[in-house]
């Protein structure tokens, strides 16, 4: 088959498209053929070697859609979608950047759509992290407001949808005025361009804070996201666009407001449940969630799929046609 293999950690071009041997199908494993995946930024930290654990080379890729090419235990059948998350997938043992790949049990979630595989490709670990980050960490409300730090990332992006269709304000951040539209046209009610601090802009707004925020830009900014909640707010920090994953000084009484909240998500694929996945599938089937995906490239493509991620070239979800 063909891969995509990082043969050692450095810059985009350590991936090189090559053939490989088809995965030996062991019991309690399944083999897929992948026809799409996601593109996802701790894909970037594990070829620069910042994945704690992983070995090279690797094919890397932390999730998959596509159909099942060989189910020893007979749990699914031959030819049946299928996706495939996380569970050290792409670090631990090979990933979805392949014309096939082996996935334990427990991370396969059957569905059933006619979506294209190229839409199919975006939703599984975008929609895991997001429903588990806004859902579970953050428990939004209808009528509450919520602030989105790094508002343009795919991540973002489907917050502010399922943020909206729940009956949310949101306030939604940018480097970059150059996308204040799109943040806009993706339903946000405020755009607040971030040059570090936010805090000024957000209370000139709601004076008394608001009641979350979704923190995807991490510990450059988490400081500044705490002083922008309301009382009781909550702060979920749920990724690391800033790329700095330790804070040089963190003083709790001090730092989080009094009765504030502070939390994270690192979700995996026991967070999301088979049902829920396939009712969001068929929400973007019917339209009422627009995805938004950028760009999508194919796999002898993914050296550049790296590097555009990396020039934070996209306004949404980037994704990989098999
Ligand atoms: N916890 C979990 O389970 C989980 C799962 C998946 C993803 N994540 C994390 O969630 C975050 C978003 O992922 P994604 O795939 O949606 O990202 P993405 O689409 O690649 O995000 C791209 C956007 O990030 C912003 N950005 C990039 N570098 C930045 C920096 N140094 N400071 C501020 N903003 C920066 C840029 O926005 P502007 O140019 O518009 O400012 C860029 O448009 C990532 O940190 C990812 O690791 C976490």
């Amino acid at each position: 088959m063909k891969a995509a293999v990082t043969v050692h950690t450095g810059n985009p071009d350590v991936i090189k498209f090559q053939e490989v041997p088809i995965p030996i199908v062991e019991s309690d494993w399944v083999l897929i053929k992948v026809k799409a995946f996601g593109l996802n930024r701790s894909e970037l930290f594990t070829r620069k070697g910042d994945s704690p654990g992983v070995e090279f080379p690797r094919i890397q890729g932390i999730e998959c859609v596509g159909i099942v090419e060989e189910d020893p235990s007979n749990t699914y059948k031959k030819g049946q979608q299928v996706a495939a998350i996380m569970g050290g997938m792409g670090r631990f043992f090979d990933g979805g950047y392949a014309e096939y790949t082996l996935a334990p049990l427990e991370i396969i979630f059957p569905f059933e759509s006619t979506l294209d595989w190229e839409i199919l490709g975006a939703i599984p670990e975008m929609f895991q992290t997001v429903s588990g980050s806004i859902y579970q960490a953050l428990e939004i409300e209808k009528d509450e407001t919520l602030l989105i730090r790094g508002g343009t990332s795919s991540i973002g992006m489907l917050s502010c949808q399922l943020a909206k269709a729940k009956g949310l304000t949101v306030l939604s951040t940018t480097r970059n005025s150059e996308k204040t539209q799109a943040l806009l046209d993706n339903g946000a009610d405020h755009v607040i361009i971030d040059n570090g601090t936010v805090k000024e802009e957000v209370r000139k707004i709601y004076p008394m804070g608001v009641n979350k925020v979704l923190e995807l830009i991490g510990t450059r900014t988490l400081k500044d996201s705490l002083k922008c909640i309301a009382l009781k707010g909550m702060v979920c920090m749920t990724g690391i666009l800033g790329s700095e994953w330790t804070m040089k000084a963190f003083t709790p009484m001090g730092d989080i407001p009094s009765l504030g909240r502070l939390t994270v998500y690192m979700g995996e694929s026991n967070n999301l449940s088979k049902e829920l996945l396939q009712e969001f599938i068929v929400e973007v089937e019917n339209g009422s969630v627009k995805l938004n995906i950028d760009k999508v490239f194919h796999l002898d493509q993914l050296a550049k799929a790296h590097e555009y991620m990396e020039n934070n070239k996209a306004k949404g979800k980037l994704v990989v046609k098999v």
